[in-house]
């Protein structure tokens, strides 16, 4: 076995990816696997804890699988596979359940907001949901979770279960760190530049499989700024819409800051806002053209799941195992 150390992390295939997932994490995930061994998952099983229109929902966890690849996510490098055929994450997530307080899970504050967005549907999946999370990270023994911000409370108690389960059973569970990467462009909308770019607001975020008279359009509403200046100047805390057009433009060149302004010195917005759609769209046209290539290849996007869930699974057996004879069930 290779000495590398393990990274993972699961992914709710609930919406369509955006440029900001792009160029903020989904870009640098390709070169990650020469330094670690890694897997990415189709979290399904938690896209439930909200109801979701089947179809629709199958269609997107083999997409998002589809864009990861397009991205650069080499599944000969990487294992990626679909959370749901992998049992081990409902078994570890069922005794987990068990090693995780009531107390704990009232905490969260995605629980909190999603109980808040859907008082209809308060279930018990959505309040346990950090279990199964938990249980997605801990049979794999991962040294590093990367996640957003907004999950970072998520990894904190998977590590507290770990400790704990630990603490009884002896070191059965490697103690994760949360992984925030130093590198990746923070976006944001662009009809809003004071928040991140999401697909809550579409108007404001460039999906990748969009059409590039849709990506065209949406730049050139973009929001500059309310100086007479109309000029291309660097200054985030006064021009941020600017700002989040060039580091846009800065990211999908690799031009500086500097380089930019001398290309559109003397141009106004005018100029400037239809080149950077320009760019975004050759950008994304490699990107769009693969997805939908391997989305139309069901036999290779068959091979690659497969794959993912055989490797997956071999290692989560392994944990599984460990785990369940540790609290006392017969071995089969
Ligand atoms: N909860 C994460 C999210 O909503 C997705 C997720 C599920 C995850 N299991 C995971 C992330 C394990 C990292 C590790 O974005």
């Amino acid at each position: 076995m290779d000495e590398k150390k393990v990274m993972l992390s699961g992914i709710q295939p609930s919406g369509d990816l955006h440029l900001g997932n792009y160029l903020g994490a989904i870009r640098n995930w390709g070169a990650r696997a020469e330094e670690f061994d890694c897997y990415y998952f189709m979290a399904d099983m938690h896209t439930i804890t909200v109801r979701q229109e089947p179809a629709a929902l199958r269609r997107r966890t083999l997409e998002q699988l589809a864009q990861y690849i397009a991205c650069g996510l080499d599944p000969e490098k990487n294992t990626l596979f679909i959370q749901s055929h992998v049992h081990q994450h409902a078994e570890l997530g069922w005794v987990l359940n068990c090693y995780t307080m009531f107390g704990e899970l009232s905490r969260m504050t995605q629980f909190k907001d999603k109980a808040a967005k859907h008082a209809e549907n308060i279930n018990g999946g959505l309040f346990t949901y950090p279990a199964l999370m938990a249980a997605d990270i801990l049979l794999y023994q991962p040294d590093f979770v990367p996640v957003g911000d907004d999950q970072k409370q998520h990894v904190e108690l998977t590590r507290d279960v770990a400790q704990r389960f630990n603490g009884i059973y002896g070191d059965v569970f490697k103690v994760p760190e949360p992984y925030i990467p130093k590198t990746g462009a923070r976006i944001m909308s662009l009809n809003a530049p004071d928040t991140k770019m999401s697909k809550s607001i579409p108007e404001g975020c460039v999906f990748l499989m969009e059409k590039p008279e849709d990506i065209q359009r949406k730049f050139k509403r973009a929001i500059t700024d309310s100086d007479t200046e109309n000029c291309v100047r660097y200054d985030p805390a006064s021009k941020p819409g600017v700002a989040n057009l060039m580091a846009i433009y800065s990211a999908v060149t690799g031009k500086t800051y500097e380089a930019i302004e001398a290309e559109f010195a003397g141009m106004g917005y005018g100029k400037f806002k239809p080149a950077v759609g320009d760019a975004v769209v050759e950008a994304l046209r490699p990107i769009r053209e693969e997805a939908t290539r391997i989305m139309a290849d069901k036999a290779y996007l068959e091979s690659v799941y497969r794959a993912g869930a055989e490797k997956a699974s071999y290692v989560a057996e392994k944990t599984l195992r460990k785990v369940y004879k540790k609290i006392g069930f017969v071995a089969r």
